[in-house]
């Protein structure tokens, strides 16, 4: 170990063992969210099944709740719910990477564990960091414990990407299939186009480019994150574009991320299906478990977002943005549903009566779900789990509107539904909409955290993950509808070893 990594592996752990002793007195931690140990969390990255465990890496700024130099951080588990903090994977400290560590993905072969990820290096002069200035090579590190990494190398170096890209090219995820070795790179055209290149390898060093996917017109400029996969023998390609123009349904947030189901290899913007319409989702990532699953884990954040929002967690508990819960991907109705891993229902706890009360406006006719959170004397009131809750409803009629006390509201008008925020829950941030694609709005699970909320419609057709820093206590829940059934669990922790 050089000595730049052992100072920096010295400082994050006095980061992180300093913000541990803040942790039983910050409000707006998470109980069942992946979140940084200390400071900043962005993309999850080298997801994979090793060994009889889940890896989940992460973008890490454990210096600074705003982001700065980037690390690998590392989870892993045996079963998507206890999970260990194993510290920090990879750090910035090679003249490959000596300004970041960045985002990449991870490939199990022969019990061995690879790593392949973008290092991130600034150049001093007066640059525009765009076309010149900055080197992203791709780089490959191995482990042959889930735990300790060998000697970084470059399976890429960033003078052969080609002529007409500027110098952000950046996040590879790698597969097998076939025999062959291959990688997808995102990337940002010279024309301001974002586009992505594909390699293959046949011995994970040597890597030949084979070709490049973008739409004919520009769709965005600068496509990050990609990743590519097949499901039901239908091969689909998902990014991160920048620079999409907003619109009322559609591109609210100041980045996308979304896929496209690919005939062949051409991608035409309209058929762009966006994975999530909350505030907060950006960069997901998939893998393959060993029961076959498609996996997918979403950054719950947002980044140049500073404008519209202003986040009470890095402010006030220097910690800032968190995973989302591990979601299993299926292709249906030629779209992509995303619904939590299976493994969620066992973080169920007690379950909440509801009353079903019918409401007395003549002209509604609607029924009323309602659930007081206060009355259930039965259940000890402490306030913070109160917070975090798991809410199913099944739901029939044309109109249908949910409640969460006076923080959140969740309304369907015919097939178009909107999520709203109060002002003091939102941040900064009211609402966001969505076209549902069936039509019909049957479905509904509310995944609710402290400080986090995942909104699930019509088991994942549709999906909104959101920040939000509720304040009405004790909790109601309210639900109308023609009809409405539901069940409300508490939620229980995920364990975390830190
Ligand atoms: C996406 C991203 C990636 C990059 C990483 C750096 O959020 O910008 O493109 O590798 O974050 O943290």
């Amino acid at each position: 170990m050089s000595t730049l990594t052992n100072v920096l592996e010295r400082e994050v752990r006095r980061a992180e063992e300093t913000a541990a002793a803040e942790h039983a007195l910050q409000k707006n931690r998470l109980t069942h969210h992946l979140m940084p140990p200390a400071g900043w969390l962005n993309d999850p990255n080298g997801l994979c099944y090793y060994k009889g465990r889940y890896h989940v890496f992460f973008q890490y700024s454990p210096f600074d709740p705003e982001g700065g130099l980037k690390f690998w951080g590392h989870y892993s588990c045996e079963d998507l719910v206890n999970w260990v903090y194993e510290g920090t994977a990879l750090y910035p400290d090679s003249v490959d990477d000596c300004h970041g560590v960045y985002s990449g993905s991870a490939l199990v072969e022969d019990d061995v564990m690879h790593l392949f990820f973008s290092g991130n290096v600034k150049l001093e002069g007066d640059y525009d960091y765009i076309n010149e200035g900055r080197r992203s090579s791709t780089l490959h590190v191995v482990s042959r414990d889930g735990k300790h990494f060998e000697k970084k190398e470059v399976a890429i170096d960033c003078e052969q990407y080609p002529e007409d890209y500027t110098c952000h090219i950046r996040d590879p995820k790698v597969w097998k299939e076939d025999g062959l070795y291959y990688m997808v790179l995102g990337g940002r055209k010279k024309n301001d186009q974002g586009a992505v290149l594909f390699y293959q390898s046949h011995d994970l060093k040597n890597w030949t480019i084979s070709h490049e996917i973008t739409t004919e017109e520009p769709f965005g400029y600068m496509w990050e994150c990609p990743d590519f996969f097949t499901l039901s023998d239908t091969k689909i390609l998902s990014v991160s574009p920048q620079g999409l123009k907003r619109e009322e349904n559609r591109f609210q947030n100041v980045y996308a991320s979304g896929y496209f189901l690919m005939d062949n290899d051409v991608v035409c913007p309209e058929d762009f299906r966006e994975w999530d319409m909350g505030f907060d989702f950006y960069a997901p990532q998939t893998f393959q478990d060993e029961k076959n699953r498609r996996i997918l884990i979403g950054w719950m954040g947002m980044p140049d977002a500073q404008e519209e929002y202003i986040n009470p967690t890095a402010k006030e508990e220097h910690w800032q943005h968190c995973l989302t819960v591990p979601r299993e991907v299926t292709l249906k109705n030629n779209r992509l549903y995303q619904y939590p891993v299976e493994e969620i229902y066992g973080l169920r706890g007690e379950e909440i009566p509801m009353s079903l009360k019918k409401m007395e406006d003549p002209d509604g006719g609607q029924s009323v779900l309602l659930y007081n959170w206060d009355a259930a004397s039965d259940i000890e009131k402490n306030i913070e789990e109160h917070r975090s809750f798991d809410l199913e409803l099944q739901v029939c009629g044309e109109s249908v509107r949910v409640d969460l006390g006076k923080d959140l509201f969740l309304q369907c008008e015919g097939g178009r539904v909107t999520l709203g925020l109060s002002k003091n829950a939102g941040a900064g941030r009211i609402k966001r909409n969505a076209i549902i694609p069936s039509g019909r709005l049957e479905q509904i699970r509310i995944l609710a955290d402290t400080t986090a909320v995942e909104i699930y419609l019509n088991y994942g057709e549709v999906v909104f993950s959101t920040r939000y820093y509720p304040e009405t206590q004790p909790l109601v829940v309210k639900a109308e509808a023609d009809q409405v059934e539901g069940k409300l669990f508490r939620l229980n922790r995920i364990h975390v070893v830190i």
